[in-house]
């Protein structure tokens, strides 16, 4: 188990195994990594991801090294190939956080390097570690997984973090997933192909309707500044207002993987629903789990 490349595939014994580290380390048990040293290579801005990577290493008593991108302005030298950053990058490290704009960075990086790969985000496809972080905040906020009603709200078509989620929550038991997005960002088809082989129910629709989901997860709406993919208004029926929230059952809980720009309104923060706030707080946990996994088969 070298990586962690993709959720597709992933079993639920693994994913059951990353809860149990990831509960441990909450109760401040778990195995501690001193003399590990873990690379974060972003070739895109992240937060969450890289500073939470940064900070998990840390807590496993490992050091980091940090590169936000390669050479690319005349000022700083030619450009570096991702070829040449991860064998460099690869060989003094033992773990290896990448993200990168292009899909099939994450698998190329992982053949040049027999140092783990942890895939932070490869363009539009995937963000398993991200995915494992919703899932364990689902286990831990609702108790359980199996036999809930899940609404994926947003570009599901474009936020990579709804790829993975879905991949992950396939390996569950009786869930209903209602896909919400506008016409043409749907959740492509062999990410509901994998609910529907996991025996899922899974429906489609354009209409936020949230009246009987156990969770909510707001994936995110195209940016702005992506002209011409949704009008103002558009967006506006895909935003969760307070009015929106206050639909759900009391017990639901809202998750979003953040960062919002508006598709949450910061009203909505203060209802017990909003649970986002305490899914980033449980993520180091998990992604402590997933550098234990990953420096456990490299320091071994
Ligand atoms: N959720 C997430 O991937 O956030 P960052 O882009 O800040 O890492």
């Amino acid at each position: 188990m070298p990586g962690l490349l993709t959720a597709a595939g992933i079993s639920r014994d693994r994913i059951e195994r990353l809860v149990e580290a990831a509960r441990d380390y909450r109760d401040g048990r778990g195995r501690r990594h001193p003399e590990a040293l873990v690379g974060l290579v972003f070739f895109e801005d992240s937060l969450r991801t890289r500073v939470g990577f940064d900070a998990a290493a840390v807590r496993l008593r490992a050091s980091t090294t940090t590169l936000l991108a390669t050479k690319k302005t005349p000022a700083m030298g030619f450009p570096e190939t991702l070829d040449d950053t991860v064998r460099s990058v690869g060989s003094w490290c033992d773990a290896l956080c990448l993200r990168h704009p292009d899909a099939d960075a994450v698998a190329r990086a992982a053949s040049l390097t027999t140092t783990p790969v942890i895939n932070c985000g490869n363009g539009r496809d995937e963000h398993p570690t991200q995915a494992l972080v919703d899932l364990f905040a689902i286990a831990e906020i609702l108790g359980r997984v199996d036999g809930l009603r899940v609404g994926l709200v947003g570009d599901l078509d474009g936020m990579r973090a709804a790829h993975s989620l879905a991949l992950v929550l396939s390996r569950f038991h009786e869930l209903e997933v209602r896909c919400i997005s506008p016409a043409g960002l749907g959740l492509p088809p062999r990410f509901t192909q994998a609910l529907r082989d996991g025996g899922h129910r899974v429906a489609e629709v354009d209409a936020l309707d949230v009246r009987d989901l156990d969770v909510l997860y707001v994936a995110g709406l195209p940016a702005p500044t992506r002209v011409g993919v949704l009008t103002p208004d558009q967006q506006a029926r895909y935003r969760v207002t307070r009015a929106v929230a206050e639909q759900l059952p009391p017990h639901a809980r809202i998750l979003c993987p953040l960062p919002r720009l508006d598709e949450i309104a910061t009203e909505v923060d203060e209802l017990p629903q909003a649970s986002y706030f305490r899914q980033s707080e449980l993520a180091i946990t998990m992604r402590m789990a997933i550098l234990d996994e990953a420096l456990g088969a490299s320091c071994a």
